[in-house]
């Protein structure tokens, strides 16, 4: 399914994508809705009575189990022809979040999940890095599209962290980003505002790669909340105190 819906946006890569606008600086395109519309039909013929949770089309109550769906995390990038973005599909019963697929189709990486079960790049393992210091850390962040009303936050958090971690990058795709963490190809990852379809498929692909995921003070973590610190484990203490200092 999620491999399916991006070759939906692999085919419009190079095309015209029908750009509009959800707000100041959000984007939707033409290729969001066909791969939101081809997931879903993909799941009614398998699942009728499934609930589904999708960005563009909102949410359709059914029973406990729940597909959460980002047919594009990486609008922007994808409508700039930027090329980080990706596909995600989540799955939720009775509230918990159980697996999880992210494919990012220009590269061809596939990151799927499952609770108990590991996580996978293309099929192989994957792995948290082994960093233990801020200092050292590659680490990863996002902005919300409402950033302009919160600026002061945002901006002393990026600040803060410049400063204690080895680097900061910001790419555009929060679940791309999740699962770069856990990879191993960043160290940690913290946004505000996100939405449940941003990181539901990644926080367990994250997760069960040996990663820790909370609110920025330590608290759980949820998809519904607006608050998210992932890491390799190692450092998420020290990324909390970061933020615990802007408080
Ligand atoms: C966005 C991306 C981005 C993050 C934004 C999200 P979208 O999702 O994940 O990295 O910073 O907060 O809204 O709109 O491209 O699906
Ligand atoms: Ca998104
Ligand atoms: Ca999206």
């Amino acid at each position: 399914m999620a491999r399916e819906a991006g070759g939906v946006l692999k085919h419009y890569m190079n095309r015209e994508k029908h750009v509009e606008l959800k707000g100041r600086a959000n984007l939707v395109t033409i290729a969001d809705k066909e791969a939101e519309d081809l997931i879903i039909s993909r799941i009614r013929q398998r699942y009728p009575g499934h609930s589904i949770l999708a960005e563009e089309s909102g949410q359709v109550v059914g029973s406990a189990c729940k597909w959460i769906i980002d047919p594009v995390d990486g609008t922007t990038n994808f409508a700039h022809q930027y090329p980080f973005f990706c596909v995600s599909i989540g799955f939720e019963q009775d509230g918990k979040l159980l697996c999880g697929a992210v494919y990012d189709p220009w590269r061809d990486e596939m990151f799927s999940g499952g609770r108990g079960l590991g996580s996978f790049v293309n099929g192989e393992r994957m792995q948290v890095s082994d960093a233990g210091k801020l200092a050292d850390a590659l680490i990863m962040t996002g902005f919300p599209y409402g950033m302009r009303d919160k600026m002061d936050i945002i901006i002393s958090q990026f600040r803060a962290f410049l400063f204690e971690s080895q680097a900061v990058r910001r790419g555009g795709s929060a679940a791309l980003d999740l699962c770069y963490n856990a990879l191993g190809r960043v160290d940690g990852f913290w946004e505000m505002d996100l939405h449940p379809w941003d990181t539901a498929a990644a926080v367990v692909i994250l997760e069960e790669a040996g990663g820790r995921v909370s609110d920025f003070s330590g608290g759980p973590f949820s998809i519904y909340g607006k608050q998210i610190v992932a890491s390799n484990g190692r450092i998420h203490d020290e990324m909390h105190a970061v933020l615990r200092k802007l408080n």
